[in-house]
């Protein structure tokens, strides 16, 4: 048995742990060309959050769905380089969204070089990205178009809020499916399209993206009041700070409605009050970090998770299909 890839799954296989630990090489090979520009300046901007690391998890599913067919065929990398350097604009994008400082460890693009610098370093990611896709053929074309429409209108609706008479926790999880189930289930779709796989077998990979993402971003979100920076490479309470909702603050704000206890009013309170000093949002988030709303979080997490487990009940048993499952489990305890 050997460890394999950013999660340290548990590869049984000598073959599949081959296929991953190489794809995942030409990978970051593919990533350090793909960023190269004619100009220094933007060379530095995009390769800045490529050499500062990241967990890959988007090439280490198209890796692994790509086991379903011939993971060596020509598009199964190309591939992965697409979903990761999209991946990688929109945390450019994201951060100035979100004013956060620090991203993988290091200052955020849009702290060392501005906001300006850092959303055309995204635009010039997407259209490397776009690049490496025309060679994908038009169907990919599509699948990434459609899926990265979601994204973007997942991140506008998390910034715009829910319409009248949405139930919050609803829209909550409209916004992470486009924002983060989108492109995750373009990593699973892709690693068995590119493959060959039946088309079956590229629909549960699909499915199974789809929810992992939902999971993968609900266990984000707890992370964000849980964790700490050495282990997320971010800053704790970043969605607090910015008065982005995720579910733990949802649970709580729909408990403090319905039972009215003192302590959940005063932490509500808190929470709407100025985050921007340090002192408060450190106080909101050791409260937060004892609350019960916090552990219905992780429980809802993992159900997702599981959700996603179980659509991968139709597929034969195999060590990719065992990764898989264990992947459900590593996305929910992941410290970061
Ligand atoms: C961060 O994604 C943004 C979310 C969708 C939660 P990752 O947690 O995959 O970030 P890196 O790639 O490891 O930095
Ligand atoms: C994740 O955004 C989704 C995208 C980047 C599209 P978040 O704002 O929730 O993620 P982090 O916590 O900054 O990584
Ligand atoms: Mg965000
Ligand atoms: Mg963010």
């Amino acid at each position: 048995m050997t460890v394999v890839g950013p999660f340290g799954l548990s590869v049984r296989d000598q073959a599949l742990e081959a296929d991953v630990q190489n794809g995942l090489s030409a990978v970051e090979a593919g990533l350090l060309d793909a960023t190269k520009s004619e100009v220094p300046f933007i060379t530095e901007a995009a390769q800045h959050l490529v050499r500062a690391g990241g967990k890959r998890f988007r090439p280490l599913l198209v890796m692994l769905a790509a086991q379903f067919g011939d993971p060596h065929a020509p598009g199964v990398v190309p591939s992965a380089v697409v979903v990761e350097l999209t991946h990688l604009a929109t945390l450019y994008h994201d951060d100035v969204m979100d004013e956060a400082e620090v991203r993988r460890g290091v200052d955020s693009a849009n702290t060392r070089w501005g906001n300006s610098v850092a959303v055309l370093t995204g635009d010039f990611l997407f259209a490397r990205a776009s690049h490496i896709l025309a060679d994908l053929g038009p169907e990919a074309v599509r699948i990434q178009a459609e899926a990265f429409e979601r994204l973007v209108t997942g991140q506008i609706l998390e910034t715009a809020g829910p319409r009248d008479g949405r139930e919050p926790v609803e829209h909550y999880l409209d916004v992470i499916g486009g924002k983060t189930g989108s492109l995750i289930a373009v990593s699973g779709r892709f690693g068995a399209m590119m493959s060959g796989a039946d088309e079956r077998v590229v629909d549960i990979l699909t499915q199974y993206g789809e929810r992992l993402g939902v999971a993968f971003q609900l266990a984000d979100d707890v992370l964000d009041i849980a964790s700490d920076s050495h282990e997320s490479g971010k800053t704790p309470g970043t969605d607090l700070r910015e008065g982005i909702p995720t579910l733990p603050v949802l649970l709580l704000r729909a408990r403090a409605e319905a039972l009215g206890l003192p302590e959940d009013l005063e932490l509500v309170a808190l929470l709407d009050g100025d985050l921007s000093d340090d002192a408060r949002l450190a106080e909101v988030l050791r409260r937060l970090r004892e609350h019960p709303s916090l552990e219905q979080a992780r429980r809802d997490t993992v159900r997702y998770a599981q959700e996603a487990r179980a659509a991968l009940t139709p597929l034969p048993d195999c060590y990719a299909k065992s990764a898989l499952e264990e992947l459900c489990d590593a996305v929910v305890h992941r410290a970061g």
